[in-house]
């Protein structure tokens, strides 16, 4: 949703910018552009596509100069154009600002500003900010942009410059997320830490409602009303080499293959491998009796999170014996949940920066119920404002294609659900025993399936040409089916819907016909011979089947067309094994077909607005 990165201090800014925004581009790539003031000037240069055709703009025609903001665009308020780029100017091109997020009224405050005779370049709600400035000026940046926000509804990452005051760059942020770097004799700001870890490891967080004025050797952090804000600064502790591709053509795939590395961390440290328990005691501090007192769980989450989510509330059920509901948090937040006095809510986002997931949180939390979060980034606003965290430890993701955050995500629903289940005893040792011993050889076995990853290819070059495919799968291989499905569809294009295969005769069995493909998950050992009998429906009708099943299930070769096994391993730990195929083959199937893995067409990783 938007990147932004900023850079104040003596050195040429254009290349620093460049490269904040290739780490960045993840967060959307319709267009980019940064402005850079150098002798009492500023001057822009936007390119509409990717970065790398504001690249070729900048070798053609390069900007110097030691103070800049540039940002990497995912389009909301008008299409991409080079007019609807940032940085957006104020009409004499004092202002300058570059935005991640939505102003909500800004139709409201562009009306006024147009009555009073001003003439607006964009369609964008960005280009308001700056001609806002330029009406409220009083004579001083910082108290201008103060008032200027106070005006202001909405979400807002802002990285700001004016051309008179040219000694610093301002940051402010409500609801979308934005750091400073800590440099010698230079500063920065950034939408995300991988835009400035080659130049610095210190960092401050903004939180909702401050703002930084940033000169080159001081950093001062405020509220937006002017407080005053003490704050340590936050270490990044993992290196470049982690936020780079390291040899694989795509961060997809180099993600997909760190996936034992990613179950490893998230369960490093978590097991007491004495006395064989799950102990997350220093991370989470609810009370053995607030944990027994848990009456239900809901589950919050957008995407890939949701879909962990799916699998979260079986696993939980099944461990700790609590009622779960699942929801996607665009919709929780607005549908008045019940909440009783011991609900916990439990919002899982890997980048924690989720503006439905986070409006989710906030609303139960207004409703005095706890909310545990799950999250792969330490700092981020979910990870700051839930009343407990279980961080999973998947090192940064880069593809918009969510594949280890998944995975991890369902490793510390594992962990949390067996924790759960020690305190409120709804397992013994002995299955709290064997659940570890499971868990434990998930890494192994992950990477044992990975070995298959040229046969997973073949199939998928199969599938490439096809415009519609089926998955399908009962309980928890329903929720993986789902995945399975949304991978798919956002980086191959491909039409594709997941069903409970029982479900399939009430309807969907109509679009079942010769040829079409379908992809049978049957991992579940309980539900087994029903799930046969559905693939054996859609066989019936010239369905083309690819089974997904367990190593050892050699009769389903009978029925289906194709199929690919997994290790075994505990029902309830699966769908950690058996999505992996599905990443797999969604990733060669966008391949394939020629598509842009990392960076599908409509997508941003971070969805930071609603
Ligand atoms: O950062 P979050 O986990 O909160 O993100 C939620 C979804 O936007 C995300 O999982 C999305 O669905 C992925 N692109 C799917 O691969």
């Amino acid at each position: 949703m938007c990147g932004i990165v900023g850079y104040i201090g003596s050195r040429n800014a254009e290349s620093i910018l460049i490269n904040g925004l290739t780490k960045l581009e993840y967060r959307g790539y319709d267009s980019a552009g940064i402005a850079v003031y150098n002798d009492g000037n500023i001057q822009l240069k936007k390119a509409v596509g990717r970065l790398s055709q504001l690249e070729e703009l900048l070798e053609q025609s390069p900007l110097s100069g030691s103070l800049a903001i540039g940002h990497t665009r995912w389009a909301t308020h008008g299409k991409p154009s080079d007019s609807n780029s940032h940085p957006h100017m104020d009409e004499k091109g004092e202002f300058v600002v570059v935005h991640n997020g939505i102003i909500e009224n800004f139709q409201e405050i562009k009306n006024e500003l147009i009555e009073k005779g001003a003439e607006f370049a964009s369609e964008t709600d960005t280009e308001v900010i700056a001609y806002l400035l330029a009406d409220m000026y009083d004579g001083d940046l910082v108290s201008t942009v103060q008032k200027a926000v106070a005006r202001m509804e909405g979400a807002y990452a802002l990285g700001i410059i004016y051309k008179h005051e040219p000694d610093k760059m301002i940051a402010v942020r409500l609801a979308s997320p934005l750091i400073v770097g800590i440099g010698e004799k230079e500063n920065f700001i950034a939408s995300d830490i991988p835009a400035l870890i080659e130049h610095t490891r210190d960092i401050y967080i903004l939180n909702d409602g401050e703002m930084a004025v940033i000169t080159s050797d001081n950093i001062q952090l405020t509220t937006t009303t002017g407080k005053p804000i003490q704050r340590d600064s936050f270490h990044v502790e993992w290196d470049v080499e982690t936020a780079e591709k390291d040899g694989f053509e795509h961060f997809m795939l180099k993600e997909i293959y760190e996936q034992p590395k990613a179950y490893r961390d998230t369960l490093l440290n978590r097991i007491d491998h004495d006395v064989n328990k799950i102990d997350l005691s220093n991370e989470i501090s609810l009370s053995q009796e607030q944990i027994r007192s848990i009456d239900k769980i809901h589950i919050v989450a957008c995407g890939t999170a949701y879909h962990a989510g799916l699998v979260g509330k079986v696993a939980l059920e099944n461990l700790a014996r609590i009622p779960v509901e699942v929801d996607v948090a665009s919709e929780y937040r607005y549908r008045n949940p019940i909440h009783t006095p011991n609900t916990l809510v439990v919002v899982i986002s890997q980048s924690g920066e989720t503006a439905d997931t986070l409006a989710a949180m906030k609303e139960s939390q207004k409703n005095g119920v706890k909310v545990l979060a799950i999250t792969n980034v330490k700092g981020s606003s979910v990870a700051r404002d839930a009343d407990e965290v279980l961080l999973t430890l998947a090192g940064p993701e880069i593809a918009v294609a969510s594949t280890k955050a998944y995975t991890s995500q369902l490793i510390a629903i594992y962990l949390l659900g067996l924790y759960f289940a020690q305190i409120r005893e709804t397992k013994n040792n002995q299955e709290i025993t064997q659940y570890i011993q499971a868990i434990k050889e998930l890494p192994a076995q992950a990477e044992k399936l990975l070995e298959f990853a040229p046969i997973i290819k073949e199939f998928s070059e199969r599938y490439a040409h096809y415009e519609d495919l089926f998955f399908i799968g009962r309980s928890m291989d329903y929720a993986v089916s789902l995945e399975g499905s949304l991978k798919l569809k956002e980086i191959s294009y491909i039409h594709s819907e997941a069903y409970p295969a029982g479900e399939l005769k009430h309807g969907t069995l109509a679009l079942i016909t010769d040829g079409i493909p379908v992809i049978a998950l049957a991992t579940q050992e309980d539900i087994y011979d029903k799930m046969v009998s559905n693939i054996k429906e859609v066989k019936a009708r010239e369905a083309y089947v690819l089974g997904i099943t367990l190593d050892g299930n050699t009769d389903l070769f009978h029925s289906v067309d194709e199929v690919i096994t997994i290790p075994r391993t505990l029902a309830l730990l699966t769908p950690a094994l058996a999505v992996i195929p599905l990443q797999l083959l969604a990733y060669y199937a966008a391949l394939a077909r020629g598509n842009d893995v990392d960076k599908p067409r409509n997508l941003a990783k971070s969805v930071t607005v609603e």
